[in-house]
């Protein structure tokens, strides 16, 4: 090991070019922090022209991201190129059996690949670190690795997607619809131009899966989560959840159940008053319940190039400062492989929205359902009188077994009272 930590980067958007600038504007602090200097020796990516921001005169580019795994001079590699498959797990893999530690920001190769890339940084005796990867700046993955270590996790649960956060913080406060307010995000750079992964839940799932395995002390296992987008939640769910005392947000939740661990990412109500309903905007907050602790809340900006920076450089820092820690906790031999318990199984309590003609004996239809399913109303709202129209009722379910509702629903649906897709959000204890 040379005195310098010399590191080559693949991937110099906004993460990189950031984090080239303030490696080298904080090159001071960082030495004394690092016990070492650390210094971008390479580079590589996809465009060599562009202008970033930063003076990569002095670092040597390199056309095929793969030779930086190569280089006999680079000990750590930083993957900020993103994707699940392709170049940077090709990479990844390549640098890590090369025996070089690696940085990575990517949730996705994380959540389908961290097991067995941790593993070959295992055999290789090197690190494989992703702070960034999972809420961007805020430093979950130590807090929850390291910092409660002391603790038998019961839950872990946050807002992991600042898209999704901000479209409904912002359809909250206006009542705009869903589809506009997406655009908004995708102007304002914080959605991609394919906003999929964000607005179907598949970001926040990534992150969801890599707490959960830290969390639990078990094997990655992003196809157990239960993912749900925000796509269907319409302005109308938010004047109601706002007044019945909820707000709605998109959560992550990995809880340990009696048929083991759950995982889901949904939308969902939680109380107005709960700390995390109070999170807005492109802020993210992930909350952990320990034995021993309790609660915790960690808040703070969830992309971007600066946040995510930070978590990079974190890891560096401890990288060249020879700190270690197996890569989900405990060593991959004593990952357990846990159930994943089914969604149908959770108990707890539904908001449920129909749109029904407005006609005698449609309440008597939707109760019969109810009272065959023995699922029980705590409240109901049917907001004006419009004799033959449609109109929105609104029901509150007291506690009852997620399958119980899906049940219900797909009899309401075939109700002739009732013209759309019911719209289903648990409400969750929080
Ligand atoms: N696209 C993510 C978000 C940030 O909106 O939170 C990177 O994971």
């Amino acid at each position: 090991m040379s005195e310098v930590m010399k590191i080559g980067i693949a991937g110099v958007g906004t993460v990189g070019a950031e984090t080239i600038r303030v490696l080298k504007e904080n090159a001071a602090l960082l030495t004394a922090r690092t016990g070492r200097p650390i210094e971008v020796v390479a580079v590589s990516a996809r465009y060599r022209g562009r202008d970033r921001g930063v003076d990569l005169s002095e670092i040597d580019w390199v056309d095929n991201a793969l030779d930086l795994a190569a280089r006999d001079d680079i000990e750590v590699v930083v993957e900020l190129i993103g994707g699940s498959e392709g170049i940077a797990k090709d990479l990844v893999e390549a640098a890590l059996g090369a025996g070089k530690s690696v940085v990575t920001a990517n949730k996705a190769l994380v959540a389908h690949h961290g097991a067995a890339l941790g593993r070959t940084a295992e055999k290789h005796d090197v690190v494989l670190a992703y702070e960034s990867a999972v809420a961007g700046g805020i430093p979950i993955i130590k807090t929850l690795r390291e910092g409660l270590s002391a603790n038998r996790v019961e839950r872990v649960y946050g807002i992991l997607n600042g898209t999704c956060n901000y479209i409904l913080t912002v359809m909250r406060e206006t009542g705009r619809p869903f589809a506009d307010v997406l655009v908004d995000a995708q102007e304002l750079g914080y959605a991609e131009a394919d906003p999929a992964f964000d607005i179907d839940g598949v970001d926040a799932a990534h992150k969801l899966a890599i707490l959960s395995a830290i969390a639990f002390g078990s094997e990655i296992d992003f196809d157990a989560v239960d993912i749900e987008g925000i796509r269907h939640v319409s302005p109308i769910d938010l004047e109601f959840a706002e007044e019945l005392g909820y707000r709605i947000k998109l959560l992550g939740i990995a809880e340990r159940t009696a048929s083991g661990v759950q995982q889901r990412v949904r939308p969902c109500m939680v109380p107005k008053a709960a700390q995390i309903a109070q999170v807005d905007g492109v802020f993210n907050a992930v909350a952990a319940e320990g034995s021993s602790v309790g609660s915790t809340l960690s808040y703070g900006r969830g992309a971007g190039g600066g946040p995510t920076a930070s978590a990079v450089i974190a890891d560096l820092v401890d990288i060249g400062a020879g700190r270690r820690t197996p890569v989900f906790g405990v060593p991959g031999s004593a990952l357990k492989v846990s159930a994943a318990a089914p969604i149908d199984s959770l108990v707890g309590s539904y908001y449920l929205r129909l749109t029904v003609f407005d006609r005698p004996g449609v309440l008597a239809d939707l109760t019969a359902v109810f009272r065959d399913e023995q699922v029980s109303v705590e409240a109901m709202i049917q907001r004006g009188r419009d004799p033959n129209e449609l109109v929105p009722v609104v029901l509150i379910t007291h506690e009852t077994e997620e399958a119980a509702i899906r049940r219900s629903v797909t009899k309401i649906n075939k109700l002739r009272s009732v013209t759309e897709e019911p719209r289903i959000l648990r409400i969750e204890a929080i």
